[in-house]
């Protein structure tokens, strides 16, 4: 015999020997049970025992079955309410079911009818709590996911914010040096020609420290999407063309042989030449930087059989990017150079373009082996 004495039950009915047999079967079968002789009563016991399932009779006097069945619902719609009615009140019985009755069983009730129902009235009892811990579940799995990715966005921001504080700092404390020296010397000294000298010398630094933190903030507008790309066809076999040719000088310093594959019959895709440009002038650099001993550089381009992109692949031998990296590396300011040799600022500004291009960029890195950065591009009918 199953264990039911987890299962408490509290049975209402104004007929007392109705009262004493259920009480007699239910305890048999294993129930803990509870028995009142009028609703009011049987509604305080509800309170204080807190029963799983409630069995009330539907006509009684004073409060009814339903009156019952309606304030056991506001007091935990979880209980299950089973009322037990005459053959002829079906009309009530089907009103029970509409408050959320679990079952109706009628009178004189058959032991074979009462175990019936209550087999329907546990499970029922049993899959609504499965439900509800089921979704508690599924709740506290999507606020931990959301606080996860709330940490990692403002860690995220904490680092871009400590890196621009950072970088753009060098070239300020830079700019007020030279203007104080500036503003001291024409408080001691009238202008001599020799100091308009020293001064001209000193607005050049200021003016190149100012186009650093420009560059910087411009660098950092492409990335956040703020600066829109100026449309256009594009030629993607003569830039890339022109992106080599302007690499070749410090390629051929660094001993890294390059080779090229450009598929013929390219369309032209719209875009803004300058950034697309400036995106793979900033991954061929990246990749003569990881191959300080010399290697090879392999550039290709493809139009798929699917007429929708390009790609264009980039392809090192390099040091490679190792793994807890690459998570990072399109992030602002993210770099493993040197202070003074990278800033960090690459990658994101070609991921913004590439981005606002609707396009993707894709990574691939094998330490010690090499990394191929490949860009996807939309080819567009207006093309
Ligand atoms: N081809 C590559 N091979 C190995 N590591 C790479 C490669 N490209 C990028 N990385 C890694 O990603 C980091 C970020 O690159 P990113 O271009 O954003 O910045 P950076 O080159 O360090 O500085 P910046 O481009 O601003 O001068 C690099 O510091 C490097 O660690
Ligand atoms: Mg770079």
């Amino acid at each position: 015999m199953s264990d039911h004495s987890d299962w408490h039950i509290l049975v209402i009915d104004d007929e007392k020997d109705i009262l004493d047999v259920m009480c007699l079967t239910l305890s048999d079968k294993g129930y803990q049970v509870t028995t009142a002789p009028d609703g009011t009563s049987g509604l305080d016991l509800c309170r204080k025992v807190s029963p799983r399932i409630v069995i009330t009779d539907i006509r009684m006097p004073g409060m009814s079955g339903l009156e019952v069945l309606e304030a056991v619902k506001v007091l935990d719609p979880d209980i299950e309410v089973i009322v037990c009615t005459a053959f002829a009140e079906m009309d009530l019985a089907i009103q029970a079911l509409q408050l959320d009755a679990s079952d109706f069983i009628t009178k004189p009730i058959s032991d074979h009818a009462l175990h019936l129902s209550l087999k329907r009235a546990k499970q029922r009892y049993t899959s609504r709590k499965k439900l509800q811990d089921y979704t508690k579940f599924l709740e506290k799995q999507a606020a931990d996911q959301a606080q996860i990715l709330h940490q990692d966005k403002m860690m995220s921001l904490g680092r871009l914010a400590a890196s621009v504080v950072h970088e753009i700092n060098n070239p300020l404390s830079g700019i007020l040096n030279y203007i104080r020296l500036m503003s001291k010397i024409i408080e001691k000294h009238p202008l001599k020609e020799v100091k308009i000298n020293k001064f001209k010398q000193y607005l050049e630094l200021v003016e190149s420290e100012t186009e650093r933190c420009s560059q910087i903030v411009s660098n950092l507008l492409a990335f956040s999407r703020k600066s829109p790309p100026a449309m256009g066809p594009v030629r993607i076999q003569e830039l890339l063309n022109k992106c080599t040719s302007l690499s070749q000088h410090k390629l051929a310093l660094q001993d890294i042989v390059l080779t090229t594959a450009f598929q013929p019959n390219f369309p032209d895709i719209q875009g803004d030449a300058n950034q697309l440009q400036q995106c793979i002038i900033n991954l061929i650099f990246n990749a003569i930087d990881a191959m300080p001993e010399g290697g090879a550089l392999h550039i290709d381009s493809q139009y798929h059989t699917d007429k929708t992109h390009v790609t264009i692949t980039i392809t090192d031998t390099g040091v490679g990017i190792p793994e807890d990296n690459l998570p990072h590396i399109f992030e602002p300011f993210f770099t493993t150079k040197q202070e003074g040799y990278g800033v960090g600022l690459g990658l994101s500004t070609v991921y913004g373009i590439i981005d606002h291009h609707n396009g993707r960029i894709e990574v691939k890195s094998r330490p010690g082996k090499g990394t191929t950065f490949i860009i996807r591009l939309p080819v567009t009918d207006s093309c």
